[in-house]
C-alpha cells in the first residue's frame, strides 16, 4: 500500500482538490484508494458530496471506534474516512498520545486491501499533520504559483527536515505539485522555474487555474464527473498517470 500525505503549510493552495482529484482518478483508473481526511474543515466528505456519516476519525482518535468501522463508500474503489469539527477536541484530549509517532501505524493496523492512501492535512502544523508525516511513507506537496507559496514550500522542506531527524525516519517529499497556474500571468512561469531550481525533477507538470475545479466540490461531485474535459479533469488525469507510473520508493533516487 502506497501511503501518501498531501501537506503544505499555506491555506487554500489545492491541498484537497488534489487528494480529492488525485484518489478519483486513481479509482477510475482501477486502484482501490482510501481518502483519509485530518483537517478539522472536513473538505474531503464535503467534495465528494457526503454529508451523512456517524462516525470520524474522531472516534478512532479517542478509540470510540475502529478506523475500518468510521469507513464511508464514496464512490466505486474510492472509500473516505471522514474527519470532523469534533476531531479538533479530540487532537487536544490525546495531545499525550499522540506524543508517540506511531499513533496512526496502531490506529489504521486494520486498514487492508488498499493499493493507495492518501491523507489530506490541515493547512498548520499540528500533531495531526506531524502524526500524518511519521505516518506516510511519501509526501505530495501542492505550490500554487505565488512568491509567498514558493517560501512556504521551502519552509516545509526545513520543517519536514527537522521532523525526520526528530523521528529518526522519515516521509519523502516525492512530489511538489504547481497549482493554480495561469500562464497569463507572469508569476506563474517565474514562480513555477524557481520551484524546478529548488526541486528539480520532483516537480510536475503544473495543475492549471480552472474555475471547473472550484465549481465541483460545490455540488459534490469530483472534476471527472463535473467538467470530464475541462483544464482541471485533464491536469489531474495526467497528474495520476505520473504518479500511478513512478518507480516505487526504494528505486527512486530522490532524498
Ligand atoms: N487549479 C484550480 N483552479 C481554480 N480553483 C481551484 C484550483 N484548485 C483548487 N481550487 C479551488 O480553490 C479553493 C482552495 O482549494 P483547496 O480547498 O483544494 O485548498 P486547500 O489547500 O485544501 O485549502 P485549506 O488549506 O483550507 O485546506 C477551493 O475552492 C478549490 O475548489
Ligand atoms: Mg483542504
Amino acid at each position: 500500500m502506497r501511503k501518501i500525505a498531501i501537506v503544505g503549510f499555506k491555506g487554500g493552495i489545492g491541498k484537497t482538490t488534489t487528494c480529492v482529484s488525485l484518489g478519483a482518478a486513481l479509482a477510475l483508473r482501477g486502484h482501490r484508494v482510501l481518502l483519509i481526511d485530518t483537517d478539522t474543515q472536513a473538505n474531503v466528505a464535503i467534495a465528494l458530496g457526503i454529508s451523512q456519516y456517524q462516525k470520524s476519525l474522531a472516534d478512532v482518535l479517542i478509540r470510540k471506534a475502529k478506523a475500518e468501522e468510521c469507513i464511508v463508500p464514496a464512490r466505486p474503489n474510492l472509500d473516505m474516512l471522514p474527519s470532523s469539527l469534533a476531531l479538533f477536541k479530540a487532537q487536544q484530549r490525546m495531545v499525550l498520545e499522540m506524543a508517540r509517532e506511531e499513533i496512526f501505524a496502531e490506529l489504521f493496523a486494520g486498514l487492508n486491501g488498499y493499493e493507495y492512501l492518501l491523507m489530506d492535512c490541515a493547512p498548520s502544523v499540528s500533531l495531526l499533520t506531524v502524526n500524518a508525516m511519521a505516518y506516510v511513507d511519501e509526501v505530495f506537496i501542492p505550490v500554487s504559483m505565488e512568491l509567498l507559496a514558493l517560501a512556504g514550500a521551502q519552509q516545509f522542506l526545513e520543517y519536514l527536515k527537522s521532523i525526520n531527524r526528530m523521528l529518526g525516519k522519515g516521509a519523502t517529499i516525492r512530489l511538489i505539485i504547481p497549482t493554480f497556474f495561469d500562464p497569463r500571468r507572469q508569476v506563474s512561469p517565474r514562480v513555477l522555474a524557481a520551484l524546478e531550481k529548488t526541486f528539480g525533477d520532483r516537480v510536475t507538470l503544473p495543475i492549471r487555474v480552472d474555475t471547473k475545479l472550484s465549481e465541483a466540490p460545490g455540488v459534490g461531485k469530483t472534476i471527472f464527473e463535473y467538467a470530464p474535459r475541462s483544464r482541471g479533469a485533464v491536469d489531474y488525469a495526467r497528474l495520476t498517470e505520473l504518479v500511478a507510473t513512478m518507480p516505487p520508493l526504494e528505486q527512486d533516487k530522490t532524498e
